[in-house]
């Protein structure tokens, strides 16, 4: 029998809550590290780490894995063969077969399977009813395409040591497979860039029965403990310590581990590449720290096993809530990576060093190489690999397979006001009333757990919430919104017909001996959904139907959280890795993709609320992984209203960003505690660039709605808010890019810069999106400069005032940037859009003109942007019903013209082309105009010039221009006002 489990930190949170409830207060509690797992008290992470040490530590060490030469075969651009695992002296052998997939997109797949659990022929203990085989389903969650294999992909070079295969675009890429020992070595050009096994620390922890040995004796009440058994891992450094191969405690749960040891471990090296980055979530810096100790380093792996980390360290390899295994590793002007598809506990190490021996660096000078081990609890060994040479390169090639960003809900991008919790109808109406009052933009209002009927999801509290139509109608007549947060774990009680249903149609979680699984969360005991079943998702949708879930309308949207999942009294407050899920897989294979499919579920829930509505669901997760882009947006979880949680959001986003989740943003004003004044402030200006915009805070913080801040701060956030819906057109745009082709929509300098080197570790400022707009937030108290990092010797204008900012590649200019001031500025050479009118919220933006800016670039010849528009709501643009327009303006022809970005016909011509007609969006939207047009940086010479031409759609007329002439420190500019050009026609403006 089990010892019963101690309550965890969380669950003491819990106790605190309620008690806080009727005493209004609650000491805050801090994460507390050892609730959760450090590597050497996960068997398979010690273990992988002592074998590591062992093989590095030996001269002699020699991989055991080798390729059987005659199992070979290529054809049609995949070769598959076995490699043999020598696992004694006497030379037996374990059977790993191998598959080496060349695709399309030149991106290289490996996949390491095992024989014996393949075939089920092996045996599970304590009677297990798990499956048998390593879990082969993630890649059924995760990839949706880009796997077409590259018929073109032949062998070039075979003999009885290797085989090399040249792939990928112009057969730049070749892959040298060596057979014994096993490892490949991906070359772009000729040299390489990413070895596998190079340094022999494949581990592939194959099936074998439990021997019962007599227990060695112990003395009377003694236990081995986590650190006995830590001891006894490092004295026996083969990876055959079977101490932690069965049965596995922490924290007073205990693992039975039916399959025994099954972990997958690869070195990695990135070849002459001093920087990775990737594997969120993490708090930490952008580009990841070594792993192995030494100064400045972390001592454990970095950790992905989504965990509800309640407060969260800072500056930690810890894991948070959420696993992307994709790593990019970059070096001046080349990037690749890997993609690590396995949704098991895993871990990475990184270590750095200094390669004067290399014999690929063709005498060149010494160069810092990466090299990463990833080591994961169970299932595949299975990992794309991307030669880029670009960053761009391997945003999309990642974004082929897992998908990208869905087209949003436009409203999503505006402003949300969230809190924990408003507590009745008046109050949300009241929040409502007053940003309207100080006319503060925001586009939607949260409803955190309390508005149900005691926790019981798709319910309303029946005292607060009597009329959530009449309060759904009145947030609709201004164009706002309402998300309400749904949660996977169903409350346990008798008079819930949810749970009722969910257990007469076996839909949830099981625990190991197959019954219904039982837990902890908000609600006190609960079941927890299983999406991973169809019928499962089937019925979730069911629930959302709007004869269902009374109370929610057209405008009402949803948020899943806890969907790590998190049980209060469960291991690192999670599930029990041996529960089972649909199909008996073990949780522990799934344990990371469990939160992706929950919000999955209520992705499509949504698109099927009414029959005919088809609508873009808007959904926010907290628990994600690599495909969850496709289905919504994440936020970074509970931080804390301190200064260092602000800076440590900007590189949590920007890795987002590049690992193909862009669609995030941190609590606006931290989660947990009371953010003073000027960091609240602060942090509203910071939020303005999150993709994903959201104030929150916990139930036990003050109230904090932006305009209950006081004077000067009410203006200032006033600001950043109006800011960030005056270029709400061009985080569309952003948006749209994303989709198209996996771009990050706020992009670090190494992305934009791929040759500066000096911008590689830079993870404090981006740009956004195609805007040339660079944005370094303030995230210091009392700071009132900023030093902003310039990568290119461009010109440089202030956002807000048109000054031209002093700057020089490479350096750091120093700008004012007091309170009010956000420090942003313009990159000559862009073109991008913006809708100038203040309004309450996006919809009522919906049918303004734009204003378009031009900023000059310095030899004064090109700037360049776009601009795409559809309805923000419907798949219409699936259809072409959408504005996709490209502004290129010419210095030497002195016009700035606009044309379809794709080259498709404009105005009538492409009315009539429209697939099913045009629309009505689409027909009001070519009334919508341009307004007016700022070029920034104007040349002196247009002094003096009262008027325009401008061409459009057959017609030529004239446009006022005002030029003011340049002053000290302030570039020219000139504004044409009353353009009278509609956004989706061609036209050309004519300075000349
Ligand atoms: C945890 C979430 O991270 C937080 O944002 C939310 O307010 C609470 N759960 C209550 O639902």
């Amino acid at each position: 029998m089990l010892a019963p489990a101690p309550l965890g930190s969380r669950w003491t949170a819990y106790l605190g809550l309620l008690s806080a409830l009727s005493a209004a207060f609650v000491p805050a509690v801090a994460v507390k590290e050892h609730d959760f797992k450090k590597c050497h008290q996960s068997g398979f992470c010690a273990r992988n780490r002592a074998f590591a040490d062992h093989a590095l530590a030996s001269s002699s060490w020699q991989s055991p894995y080798n390729i059987a030469p005659e199992s070979g075969s290529f054809k049609d651009g995949q070769y598959q063969a076995v490699i043999l695992k020598t696992i004694n002296d006497s030379g037996e052998t374990v059977r790993l077969p191998i598959t080496v997939s060349f695709l399309e997109s030149g991106t290289a797949r490996v996949t390491v399977d095992e024989e014996k659990r393949q075939k089920g022929e092996i045996e599970l203990r304590h009677n297990s009813k798990a499956r048998k085989e390593r879990y082969n389903e993630a890649e059924k969650w995760v990839i949706v395409g880009g796997t077409a294999l590259d018929k073109a992909a032949k062998v070039d070079y075979e003999d009885k040591t290797q085989l090399t295969v040249k792939y990928g675009p112009a057969a730049k890429f070749e892959a040298t497979i060596k057979f014994s020992p096993f490892a490949i070595d991906f070359k772009r050009d000729g040299h390489s860039q990413i070895k596998f096994n190079d340094q022999g620390l494949l581990n592939i922890e194959h099936w074998r029965p439990k021997i019962e040995k007599a227990e060695p004796e112990k003395k009377e009440g003694e236990t081995a403990t986590e650190e006995t058994k830590a001891e006894e891992t490092k004295a026996e450094p083969q990876g055959e310590d079977e101490s932690t191969w069965w049965d596995e405690s922490f924290g007073g749960n205990t693992d039975t581990k039916p399959r025994g040891p099954e972990s997958v471990a690869l070195d990695i090296s990135f070849v002459g590449y001093e920087h990775v980055y990737g594997i969120p979530s993490h708090a930490g810096p952008l580009s990841l720290k070594q792993t192995r100790g030494g100064e400045g380093n972390y001592q454990e792996p970095y950790r992905l096993y989504n965990a509800d980390v309640f407060e969260y360290i800072l500056d930690s390899p810890m894991t948070l809530y959420g696993a992307i295994p994709f790593m990019q590793a970059h070096r001046k002007d080349s990037s690749v990576g890997v993609f690590w598809l396995n949704a098991a506990e895993t871990w990475i190490d990184i270590t750095k060093s200094k390669d004067s021996t290399n014999p690929l660096a063709l005498g060149a000078k010494s160069k810092t190489s990466t090299r990463t081990h990833w080591i994961s609890e169970s299932g595949l060994l299975d990992v794309f690999v991307f030669l880029g040479p670009t960053p761009k390169d391997l945003t999309a090639n990642y974004g082929e397979l897992t998908g990208t960003t869905a087209m949003p809900q436009e409203f999503s991008l505006g402003y949300h006001q969230c809190r924990w919790n408003y507590i009745s109808e008046e109050d949300v109406k009241d929040v409502d009333r007053k940003m309207d009052k100080f006319k503060m933009p925001y586009d939607v209002i949260w409803l955190d757990i309390e508005y149900t009927d005691e926790k019981k999801y798709f319910t309303w509290d029946k005292h607060s919430f009597t009329d959530p139509i009449g309060m759904g109608k009145h947030l609709d007549s201004h164009g706002r919104k309402l998300v309400t947060i749904i949660d996977p774990h169903i409350k346990n009680v008798g008079d819930y017909p949810v749970v009722a249903e969910l257990k007469s149609k076996d839909l949830a979680v099981k625990n190991k001996e197959g019954s219904i699984f039982e837990g902890w969360c908000w609600p006190g005991s609960s079941h927890w959904i299983d999406a991973f079943n169809p019928a499962a998702r089937e019925w979730w949708a069911s629930l959302f139907k709007y004869d269902s879930f009374k109370g929610t309308m057209e405008n009402t949207w949803i948020w899943n959280d806890m969907n790590e999942p998190s049980v209060f009294n469960g291991p690192e407050t999670t599930m029990p890795k041996d529960n089972l899920h649909f199909g008996n897989w073990e949780h522990r294979d799934v344990h990371n993709l469990n939160g992706m499919t929950f919000q999955n579920a209520t992705y499509h829930a949504l698109k099927s609320r009414k029959p005919g509505e088809l609508r873009r669901p808007f959904v926010l997760t907290r628990a994600f992984f690599a495909g969850s882009q496709r289905v919504g947006a994440m936020w970074t979880g509970d931080n804390q209203a301190a200064w260092d949680h602000l800076q440590a959001s900007i590189p949590m986003i920007l890795s987002q960003g590049i690992s193909g989740f862009p669609f995030s943003g941190a609590d606006v004003g931290g989660f947990f505690g009371n953010p003073e004044k000027e960091l609240l402030t602060r942090w509203y200006q910071a939020g303005a660039f999150y993709p994903f915009f959201r104030g929150h805070a916990h139930i036990d913080a003050r109230r904090r709605e932006p305009y209950l801040t006081g004077e000067p701060y009410n203006t200032i956030i006033t600001a950043a808010l109006r800011l960030r819906y005056s270029l709400l057109p061009s985080w569309y745009t952003a948006f749209r890019h994303a989709h198209l082709d996996g771009t990050p929509i706020i992009k670090p300098m190494f992305y934009t810069h791929p040759s500066e080197e000096a911008g590689f570790a830079i993870d404090d400022q981006f740009f956004i999106g195609n805007t040339g707009l660079l944005a370094k937030p303030v995230t210091e108290k009392d700071k009132d400069t900023a030093d902003i990092w310039i990568p290119d010797a461009e010109v440089y204008y202030d956002y807000f005032t048109y000054d031209v900012i002093p700057t020089a590649k490479g350096k750091h200019v120093t700008l004012s940037a007091p309170l009010h001031k956000i420090p942003l500025l313009m990159r000559g050479g862009h073109v991008f859009a913006r809708r100038d009118i203040p309004r309450r919220s996006s919809a009522l933006m919906r049918w303004d003109n734009y204003t378009i800016i031009v900023t000059v670039p310095k030899d004064g010849k090109r700037a360049e942007g776009d601009l795409y528009v559809d309805d923000g709501d419907s798949y219409d643009f699936q259809r072409g019903q959408y504005i996709h327009r490209r502004f290129v303006f010419d210095g030497a022809a002195k016009t700035l013209t606009s044309a379809d970005a794709e080259g498709r016909e404009s105005g009538a011509a492409a009315a009539a082309a429209q697939e099913g007609g045009e629309g009505e969006w689409m027909k009001k939207m070519r009334a919508v105009g341009v307004d007016k047009i700022v070029v920034v940086g104007a040349p002196a010479a247009w002094a003096g010039k009262k008027s325009v031409k401008v061409h459009s759609e057959g017609k030529t007329w004239e446009a006022h221009v005002e030029f003011t002439p340049a002053t000290q420190g302030r570039a020219a500019f000139a504004v044409v006002r009353k353009v009278g050009a509609r956004i989706g026609a061609d036209w050309t403006v004519d300075f000349a």
